[in-house]
C-alpha cells in the first residue's frame, strides 16, 4: 500500500488511516444494521478493542495480507467510512482486484459511497497494473449492488450459499467491469 496516497473527490477526502481515527470507526461500528448484509472480522457491534486493532492494521496493513490500497473515507473532518481494494496472490497474477466499501448509516443513500468508489476505481485503473476490477454483496443488500451498477460494474453471477456468516449461508452476487470498458466510460 502506497501511504502518500490522498483522493479529493466533490465531498470527500479519501486518505490513509491513522490511529486517531479509532473513535469514529467505533461510533459506525455500533449499528448492528451496518452488519446485516455485510461480513465482518465478527458481528457487530465491535468493542473499543477490536476497533483500535483494526483501524492499527487498516494504518498500517501487514506486506502478504492482499490489501493493495485501503482509504479511510473522510467528510468534514470526521471518517464515516472505508472503501478497500485488494489483491491477493492469485489476483495479482490474473491482474485483477476487489473493491468493497462502507459507509456510516447516517449518511447512506446520498450518492457518497459511488463518488468514493468511482474515485477509486479511476485511480485503480490509471495508476495500477490491473485488467479487471470486481465486486460482490449479498444479493438482499441492494444499495450495494447498486452502487457497483451505478459505477459501470456489468453483472456476471449468482454463487449459492458461498459463504457461512454469522450462522447462515449466504449468496455472493458477483460484478466486474474490465480495463476496455472502464475507458469507454463517459
Ligand atoms: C452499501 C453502502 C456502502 C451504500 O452506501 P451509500 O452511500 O448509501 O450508496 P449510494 O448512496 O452511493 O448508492 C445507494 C443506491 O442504492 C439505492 N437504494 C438503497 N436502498 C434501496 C432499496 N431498498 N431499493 C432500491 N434501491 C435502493 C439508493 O437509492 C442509491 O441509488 P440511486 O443513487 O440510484 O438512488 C452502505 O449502505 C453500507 O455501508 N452498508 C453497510 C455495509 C455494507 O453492506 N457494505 C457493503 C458490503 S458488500
Amino acid at each position: 500500500m502506497d501511504k502518500t496516497v490522498e483522493l479529493k473527490t466533490e465531498r470527500l477526502l479519501l486518505r490513509p488511516f491513522r490511529k486517531s481515527d479509532a473513535d469514529d470507526v467505533l461510533a459506525y461500528n455500533q449499528d448492528p444494521e451496518m452488519g446485516r448484509y455485510a461480513v465482518g472480522i465478527q458481528p457487530l457491534p465491535y468493542s473499543r478493542e477490536t476497533v483500535e486493532r483494526l483501524v492499527a492494521m487498516f494504518a498500517d496493513p501487514p506486506e502478504g495480507q492482499g490489501i493493495l490500497q485501503m482509504f479511510a473515507i473522510e467528510l468534514e473532518g470526521q471518517v464515516i467510512g472505508e472503501i478497500v481494494l485488494n489483491q491477493w496472490e492469485e489476483y495479482k497474477r490474473n491482474q485483477r482486484a476487489d473493491l468493497s466499501y462502507t459507509l456510516a448509516r447516517p449518511h447512506w443513500n446520498k450518492g457518497l459511497t459511488t463518488e468514493a468508489a468511482r474515485t477509486v476505481m479511476d485511480w485503480a485503473f490509471n495508476t495500477q497494473d490491473i485488467y479487471r476490477l470486481c465486486a460482490w454483496c449479498d444479493p438482499r443488500n441492494t444499495s450495494s449492488w447498486r452502487v457497483m451498477e451505478k459505477l459501470g460494474m456489468k453483472r456476471e453471477g449468482l454463487l449459492r450459499s458461498h459463504l457461512f456468516w454469522n450462522g447462515e449461508y449466504r449468496d455472493q452476487l458477483w460484478y466486474g467491469i474490465l480495463r476496455p470498458e472502464w475507458e469507454k466510460l463517459e
